[in-house]
């Protein structure tokens, strides 16, 4: 029987043989993927436990897509912390305001100590799956003798390889073109981020059992292998367990902008979000408006500020302006949402043909997924990387603008440009085709006998063994 496949029987009381508790970073893209991997897990009947401040966890689950049932959500509230709005017209695009949220995890470590000893009895063994930005809140675990943890990676297996090839200076003995023309690290992250990634980072290696990447050897495989050697991993094991986002979705509520799409021509709709990190000068959102317009392409626009630290909290968004008359002027080629979207959805309609994004990790693997070519436009942290990997990598897409131009303003022409790149040339239409492949791969890679499944198999087996 599957449901006690992974239970004993101990003392007449029944004892799993494996509990997973998962510690997920603060911010939307990273809740996202551990959720998604918790509901992945607990499908082999093995009990998952996702740990999160009180406003965080309650963030995770109201923006899931797709059913989270058997999940136990542990909330733990913190003092409170200053949560300010995005600023739109600071020269670096990384979310600096939601640094108070970042810092304010730490008041977890307390509570994951004690929820990870107050489980520790009732299994063989306790498997602690933690952001790698999360390290230090983990770091009692060591001290549980039945448990054990392995740190998440949330991006892509090519800026990871990257990141590690750098911090060993860069050995020429990795014969890797692309890595030559890497884009420059610069304007990616604030300096105080920097130093609170410096502070998890050298403690992960410490104490972990392994690596788990939301990644798919069918996407990523060169760069996978080539991560798991010795001069990059030591010998930490590295687990590419991705997609952790369904691959196939449909929701009893079905949003309103899926039944627009019902009316359009098979990819005829480009989809244009910046994801939850990003808010535009208004200078910017003009030109993107008038150029998405000057397409002449239908489109789907996403116009939302950043998320704030706690999303909860108050009710102030700034409400960018359109230019005058123009959304009547769109009406019937273009929508204009400024709330949440079903993305995974909107990716898999077949009137969607390309995806106008920032490429963070989530975006990129949400739209292989669904076979949705890119306009790649990276705002900061690894998305550069990721664009280059889109792009000059798999030829899925293309360039908005190059990231040595990120301070210039990106004008109405280069978008009308680049959306009629993807949208109606043959070079467009070359990665459209290519990434309508690559969904077929990726959704076959994570049903039954694929490379995906066969790899996550091979993981639960890992941290179930006696
Ligand atoms: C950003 O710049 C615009 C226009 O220059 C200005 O109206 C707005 O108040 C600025 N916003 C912030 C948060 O500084």
């Amino acid at each position: 029987m599957a449901s006690n496949l992974y239970e004993h029987q101990t003392n007449g009381r029944k004892k799993s043989q494996v509990v997973v508790v998962m510690v997920p970073f603060p911010a939307q893209g990273h809740l996202n993927q551990l959720l998604h991997l918790s509901r992945l897990i607990s499908a082999y009947n093995i009990p998952v436990h996702y740990v999160g401040t009180t406003t965080h966890s309650r963030q995770a689950k109201s923006r899931i897509q797709g059913s989270i049932t058997n999940i136990h959500f542990h909330e733990f509230p913190t003092p409170p912390f200053f949560t300010p709005s995005p600023n739109p017209n600071t020269s670096t695009k990384f979310p600096a305001h939601l640094q108070p949220s970042f810092e304010a995890s730490s008041h977890l470590r307390e509570p994951v100590a004690s929820l990870v000893h107050a489980l520790a009895p009732t299994a063989h063994k306790i498997v602690v799956i933690h952001d790698a930005f999360m390290s230090s809140i983990v770091q009692d675990v060591v001290t549980i003798s039945n448990a054990e943890s392995y740190s998440f990676q949330s991006g892509s297996a090519f800026n990871f390889l990257a990141f590690k090839w750098e911090s060993i200076g860069r050995p020429s003995s990795l014969k890797l073109e692309t890595l030559k023309n890497l884009p420059s690290m610069d304007g990616c992250f604030t300096q105080e981020f920097m130093e609170f990634a410096t502070c998890q980072i050298p403690l992960m290696d410490k104490f972990s059992s392994g690596t788990i990447h939301d990644v798919s050897k069918v996407i990523e495989g060169e760069y996978f292998d080539l991560l798991t050697k010795e001069e990059f991993s030591g010998n930490i094991k590295q687990w590419a367990l991705g997609p952790f986002n369904p691959v196939s979705i449909s929701d009893h509520k079905r949003h309103n902008c899926l039944n627009w799409l019902d009316k359009q021509d098979p990819n005829s709709v480009i989809y244009v979000s910046f994801g939850t990190t990003t808010s535009l000068t208004d200078e910017q959102i003009h030109e993107l408006a008038i150029g998405l317009e000057d397409s002449e392409q239908k489109f789907i626009w996403v116009l939302r500020e950043a998320d704030k630290g706690d999303i909860f909290e108050g009710n102030y968004a700034r409400r960018a302006e359109l230019p005058k008359g123009y959304e009547q002027r769109i009406q019937g080629k273009g929508i204009i949402l400024r709330d949440w979207v079903p993305q995974l959805e909107i990716l898999e309609h077949a009137s969607t043909g390309g995806f106008m994004s920032h490429c963070g990790w989530n975006s990129c693997m949400e739209s292989m997924s669904m076979g949705v070519a890119m306009a790649a436009w990276p705002m900061h942290s690894e998305q550069p990387r990721n664009a280059m990997l889109i792009t000059d990598v798999l030829k899925i897409g293309t360039l908005v603008r190059d990231w040595e131009r990120r301070d210039e303003l990106v004008t109405s022409l280069s978008v009308e440009k680049a959306v009629r790149r993807l949208m109606v040339s043959k070079e467009g239409g070359e990665m459209r085709k290519r990434a309508a492949e690559m969904g077929g791969t990726v959704r076959r890679s994570v049903a039954e006998g694929g490379v995906t499944r066969a790899e996550f198999d091979s993981f639960i087996s890992h941290i179930t063994r006696m």
